[in-house]
C-alpha cells in the first residue's frame, strides 16, 4: 500500500480526495494546503493529518508519494523538493510552466532514483480509452486527422486569480486546456517528438496578460495533423473529432462518443462505473511499482510542454 500525501486542496485536489479512498493500492496519509481553513476542513472531516507547508510533511508522516495539485508556478519547486527527499511524485498537468523546469524535475527524479509521473486525466475518460482502442485496432482504418474545439467562460469570477496571471499560470487557455488536447493526441498516436506547430493566441476581451482565445495546428512526423480551437469568452460547446481513412469518431462534452460509418453517426455506449481519477491513481501505483502502466512519465509531460512553448513562441 502506497502512502500518498495530497498537496493542494483546491478544485482538483478535492476530487482526488474523493477518488483515492476507493483505491486498492494507495491510501492518503496527509493533506496539505496553505489555506488553513481548507486543510483543517479535510483533516477534521476525513481524519487525515494536515500540514500548511508541504516541506513539513516528510518529517511529520511516513510517505511514499506526493500527489501535487498546486498552481502551475509551484509545480517545479514542489516536485524537486519531494524528489530530492526520495519521494515519488505524481504531478497534476501541466507538468510545469517551462521546458527548463521540466528538465530540472526529470533530473531530480533520476538523481534520486524515484518516479515522476504526470496526471493527464482525460486519457482515462472512458470515451478516450475507446478511441485509443479504435486507433490501435485500425477498426476504422488509419487515423489521419484530429480536431478539437473547446469553449468556456474562462474569465469567470470563480476562477482562482493565479490562472489569469501569465507569470504564475505560464499562459492561459492553451497552457490549461491545451495540455489535455495534446496529451490525448500524443497518447492515441504514440508519438510525442518533433511536432511542427503553427499557432495564434490572443486576448481581445480584457486586459489579463494571458490569451483568451487560440488556434493551433500540430503536424506529427507520421503525417497526422491535429487542430485545436479554444475560446475563453463564452461557452458554446466542447467537441473532438478523430478522422480515419474509413470513418470518424466524435466525442461531445468529453463523454458522448459517436462513430461515423456507412454514411451515418451512431452512438457508442460509454456507460462505465470506473472513475477516471481512480483509474489514473491505480495506474500511478503500477508505475511506481515498475509494472506496465499507461500513466505518462516525466519525459512525456515534458514533450507536452515543448508543444505548448512552440504555440506561445509561434
Ligand atoms: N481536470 C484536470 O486535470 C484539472 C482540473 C482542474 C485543475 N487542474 C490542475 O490542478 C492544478 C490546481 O488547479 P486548481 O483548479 O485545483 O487550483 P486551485 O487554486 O483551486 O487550488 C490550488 C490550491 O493550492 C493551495 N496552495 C497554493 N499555494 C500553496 C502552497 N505554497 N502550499 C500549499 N498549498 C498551496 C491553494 O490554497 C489552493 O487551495 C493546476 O495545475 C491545474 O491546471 C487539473
Amino acid at each position: 500500500m502506497l502512502n500518498i500525501a495530497i498537496i493542494g486542496l483546491g478544485n482538483i485536489g478535492k476530487n482526488h480526495i474523493k477518488a483515492i479512498p476507493n483505491s486498492k493500492n494507495c491510501r492518503i496519509c496527509a493533506v496539505c494546503d496553505s489555506n488553513e481553513e481548507l486543510a483543517k476542513q479535510y483533516s477534521e472531516s476525513l481524519g487525515f493529518p494536515y500540514f500548511l507547508n508541504y516541506k513539513d510533511i516528510p518529517g511529520g508522516v511516513e510517505l511514499d508519494a506526493a500527489l501535487i495539485t498546486l498552481p502551475h508556478f509551484l509545480h517545479c519547486e514542489s516536485a524537486v523538493f519531494f524528489l530530492e527527499k526520495g519521494i515519488h511524485v505524481f504531478m497534476v498537468k501541466p507538468m510545469a510552466n517551462t521546458v527548463e523546469e521540466c528538465d530540472r524535475m526529470i533530473a531530480a527524479a533520476k538523481a534520486n532514483n524515484v518516479k515522476l509521473a504526470i496526471a493527464h486525466p482525460q486519457r482515462f475518460f472512458y470515451a478516450n480509452t475507446l478511441v485509443k482502442e479504435f486507433v490501435d485496432s485500425k477498426k476504422l482504418g488509419e487515423l489521419c486527422m484530429f480536431t478539437e474545439f473547446r469553449t468556456t467562460d474562462y474569465f469567470t469570477p470563480g476562477r482562482p486569480k493565479w490562472f489569469l496571471n501569465k507569470k504564475q499560470a505560464g499562459g492561459g487557455i492553451v497552457m490549461n486546456f491545451g495540455t489535455h488536447a495534446i496529451d490525448k493526441l500524443f497518447y492515441v498516436l504514440g508519438e510525442t517528438k518533433d511536432v511542427d506547430v503553427f499557432a495564434s493566441t490572443a486576448n481581445i476581451k480584457n486586459d489579463a496578460d494571458i490569451e483568451g482565445h487560440a488556434q493551433f495546428m500540430m503536424k506529427f512526423p507520421s503525417g497526422v495533423t491535429g487542430t485545436v480551437t479554444f475560446s475563453g469568452y463564452n461557452s458554446c460547446g466542447y467537441d473532438a473529432i478523430y478522422y480515419f481513412t474509413n470513418g470518424a469518431l466524435k466525442i461531445s462534452d468529453t463523454s458522448l462518443l459517436y462513430q461515423f460509418k456507412d454514411g451515418k453517426w451512431e452512438k457508442i455506449d460509454t456507460t462505465t462505473s470506473v472513475s477516471p481519477l481512480l483509474y489514473q491513481i491505480e495506474e500511478f501505483c503500477k508505475y511506481v511499482n515498475s509494472e506496465p502502466s499507461i500513466v505518462p512519465d516525466g519525459e512525456f509531460g515534458r514533450d507536452v510542454i515543448v508543444v505548448i512553448e512552440k504555440v506561445y513562441n509561434n
